[in-house]
């Protein structure tokens, strides 16, 4: 695989580990997928749901939880870190603020338009990407920040429907043929390549949401995409942050149990059904009392559970309150193992693929094909 380069930052390995919120993926994960050499990302959602004072003080406590567990990364890597903010938390100037002070190498966000002024951040060299699900919106996010700061964006992700977590479409329209990834990549290379020209720079496309082998990642490379985020895949590693029966559901679980809820993010999530998830499906109503209203959009009286209480309580193990986030090939997980040993083997099925293709190319031009 080829290294990526992010406006002049090298990632030996075109691996982004993607963030994975209330405590899935912190400083043990991320650090782990950084000494690989890919990025390890630390997620800010709901960071701070350990710390003492949570419940009086959420926004404080995130901000200290976050500068503790990149310092803590740090402490156990030189490779490239990164965070993921989602602009749908009511604390996401905070989180992004606290990130670029702790000088983090990138930072992914999702959930919202970016459209920050990079010059605010003074002379920071964190990588701002934003992660979008769609052309249309890369096409605005690319041509507002042209216009307004005579710049564009250092690399984006983009996400699929097939992902683990918030899935940026609407439910009828996960299952279309023109979301599969690779269209919305193409289209999405397509759009970014006249500001690659007017810049003079390369855009990194990376390209997430259902990659979870070596041979999955080839294809998307050839359709086009520089890199790879992946979360699902690495929640059933010894390094990730989240309980062991976090772990032990992705293993038990089967392609039927993956299922689609309604999130008071206003997004659909892909989940692994359970008792809990079924009750919300049915509508149940499980009373919600606020004390920190973490997400911008979520009004407390109305929705019929607290996301982040749900996915707090299930990182704990609990899964009478709550369920795991993942993605659709959740189900593909057979043991836990090291972050090196997933790595190790995405790269020998990656290059199982590479030698394959080179071998069909020689043999057409044997052919003459
Ligand atoms: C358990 C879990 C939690 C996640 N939490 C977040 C999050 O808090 N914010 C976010 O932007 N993306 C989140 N994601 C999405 C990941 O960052 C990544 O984009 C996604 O997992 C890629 O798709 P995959 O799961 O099929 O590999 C989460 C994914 C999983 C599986």
């Amino acid at each position: 695989m080829n290294p990526l380069n992010i406006g002049g930052l090298k990632v030996k390995l075109p691996i982004i580990q993607g963030g994975m919120g209330v405590c899935v993926s912190l400083s043990g994960l991320a650090s782990a997928v950084a000494n690989e050499g890919g990025i390890g990302v630390i997620s800010a959602v709901g960071i701070g749901m350990t710390e003492p004072d949570y419940r009086k003080n959420f926004r404080e406590s995130n901000k200290i939880a976050l500068r503790k567990e990149i310092r803590k990364a740090r402490l156990k890597t030189d490779g490239v870190l990164g965070v993921n903010i989602m602009m749908a938390v009511s604390d996401f100037d905070d989180l992004l603020k606290i990130s670029i002070e702790e000088k983090i190498d990138v930072a992914i966000i999702g959930a919202g338009l970016f459209l920050h002024n990079p010059a605010d951040f003074g002379d920071s060299q964190t990588k701002l990407i934003p992660k979008v699900s769609s052309a249309r919106v890369a096409r605005l996010i690319f041509k507002y920040w042209s216009e307004k700061y005579n710049r564009v964006p250092d690399a984006i992700v983009v996400e699929g429907p097939l992902c683990g977590g918030h899935i940026g479409f609407k439910k009828d329209e996960i299952l279309s043929p023109k979301n599969y990834l690779i269209a919305i990549v193409q289209e999405v290379i397509k759009e970014i390549a006249p500001y690659e020209q007017k810049y003079g720079i390369e855009i990194p496309v990376i390209a997430g949401g259902g990659i979870y082998t070596g041979h999955d990642i080839f294809e998307i490379m050839n359709a086009g995409a520089k890199g790879v985020k992946m979360g699902t895949r690495f929640v059933t590693t010894n390094e990730c942050d989240v309980s062991d029966q976090f772990k032990q559901n992705y293993l038990s679980s089967s392609k039927n149990d993956i299922t689609i809820i309604d999130s008071p993010v206003g997004l659909p999530g892909r989940v692994i059904s359970n008792d809990f998830v079924k009750g919300i499906q049915q509508g149940l109503q499980r009373p919600v009392n606020c004390p920190w209203k973490c997400l911008k959009t979520c009004d407390y009286k109305k929705v019929s559970f607290c996301i982040a209480e749900a996915l707090f309580n299930a990182a704990q193990g609990n899964f009478e309150n709550g369920f795991s986030f993942a993605g659709s090939n959740a189900y593909l997980a057979t043991e836990i193992t090291s972050v090196k040993e997933t790595i190790d083997q995405l790269k020998r099925e990656y290059l199982e693929d590479q030698l394959l293709s080179e071998k069909t190319i020689r043999e057409k031009l044997e052919c003459g094909v």
